[in-house]
């Protein structure tokens, strides 16, 4: 919930703070994303402590993920710099790059949040005039003297407070008028789906692009096997979400699990229900549609290529899935044709995703070391 919690409060900041409505949409999707650059469980956790601030590695890498997706590209400097503090001025401007207002914003409710969390298990309500002022007390050294100001407008609404203990999201959602309502197209959700593949990825167990690679194989041959480009672009999706599940550390990974997840999003049942029969029995899978079959057939060939099987290990592997009726004739036919194509894709995936990590580690080596000089 910190996400949601911190895009709510980051958007009534800029509604108070006068942005206009354009800024407070930006500043809101920012602050929904804004710990995206924390790839792996030590650095989620490293920004919890309200006092601790000394954590920009994740801002900078959230900043350089969210710049490769078009949609996403006009928050990257948001994110970039939301762990930056006022300092009296002097964080309005670093090495010489301006620091959007909106990354002040964002940090302002992120460190409400990260203060928040620690007294969750109280009344927050009884409590709100000792929080007020600790937020306060950071004006000019952490925070922006305006967005103070805008802070303690809203803290003095009873209506705040009621929904900041609220632990559903909804009800945060329902509180931001019109959010609900919006839509994207496929396209640029394949994208930001593409992203979350990559970020599934790092939080599995293999050190592989497993979830990159299938969205990228299914997309293929869905192409390939001639569905219409809506489908095609929802199987390549469903390949990108197919192991969703991993980034849930509190329940374990059942194929149910993951339709929990992904069923209750908009225009999301039919992924989210071959992403569950992809896992279900054959005799099961063979009665359902042609995505899910190509999702299937997406996922064992990345498993070869992943055992480092060449174009011909692939297709042994394939027959002996005809053979023991895993695969139908046709799914065969159509990956035996194209088996030089999926190879390439899997080894241009597995670059890319090389060179993005590669590119990160060397951020947070470059990062670590100026913090220890
Ligand atoms: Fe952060
Ligand atoms: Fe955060």
């Amino acid at each position: 919930m910190h996400h949601v919690r911190t895009a709510f409060i980051a958007w009534h900041l800029a509604k108070e703070a006068s942005f206009s409505p354009a800024s407070c949409r930006q500043t809101l999707l920012a602050a929904l994303l804004h710990d995206i650059g924390g790839l792996n469980e030590q650095s989620r956790l490293a920004p919890l402590s309200y006092y601790d601030n000394d954590h920009n590695n994740h801002a900078l890498i959230g900043g350089l993920l969210l710049a490769h997706i078009p949609l996403f590209k006009p928050l990257s400097d948001f994110v970039r710099y939301h762990h930056t503090c006022w300092d009296y001025g002097t964080g309005s401007v670093i090495d010489g790059e301006q620091v959007p207002e909106e990354s002040h914003i964002i940090y302002l409710a992120d460190r409400i949040d990260v203060l928040l969390a620690q007294y969750r298990h109280q009344d927050l309500f009884a409590l709100r005039d000792m929080l007020t002022k600790k937020i306060q007390e950071g004006v000019n050294v952490l925070y922006k003297p305006e967005f103070i100001q805008a802070f303690t407008k809203i803290a003095a609404r009873d209506g705040f407070w009621s929904v900041i203990q609220s632990s559903n999201y909804l009800d945060y959602i329902r509180e931001i008028s019109r959010i609900h309502n919006n839509t994207i197209s496929l396209h640029n959700f394949r994208d930001i789906m593409n992203l979350l593949a990559f970020i599934i990825d790092q939080f599995s167990a293999d050190d592989d692009c497993h979830s990159l690679a299938v969205g990228r194989l299914a997309g293929y041959l869905a192409k390939e096997s001639g569905i219409t480009p809506t489908q095609c672009l929802k199987t390549e999706i469903a390949g990108f979400l197919h192991n969703i599940g991993s980034l849930d550390r509190s329940s374990p990974h059942s194929p149910r699990h993951i339709w929990e997840i992904l069923q209750p999003i908009e225009g999301m049942s039919d992924i989210a229900e071959w992403c569950m029969l992809q896992s279900s029995s054959k005799e099961e899978r063979a009665s359902g549609p042609a995505e899910q079959e190509i999702l299937y057939v997406s996922h064992r060939t990345a498993l070869a290529l992943e055992k480092k099987l060449s174009t011909h290990g692939l297709i042994a592997d394939l027959k002996l899935a005809v053979r023991q009726n895993e695969i139908s004739p046709a799914i065969f036919h159509l990956t035996n044709d194209h088996a030089a194509m999926l190879m390439q894709i899997y080894q241009v995936t597995t670059r890319e995703r090389r060179a993005l990590v590669q590119h990160i580690d060397k951020l947070n080596h470059a990062l670590n070391r100026e913090k220890h000089e």
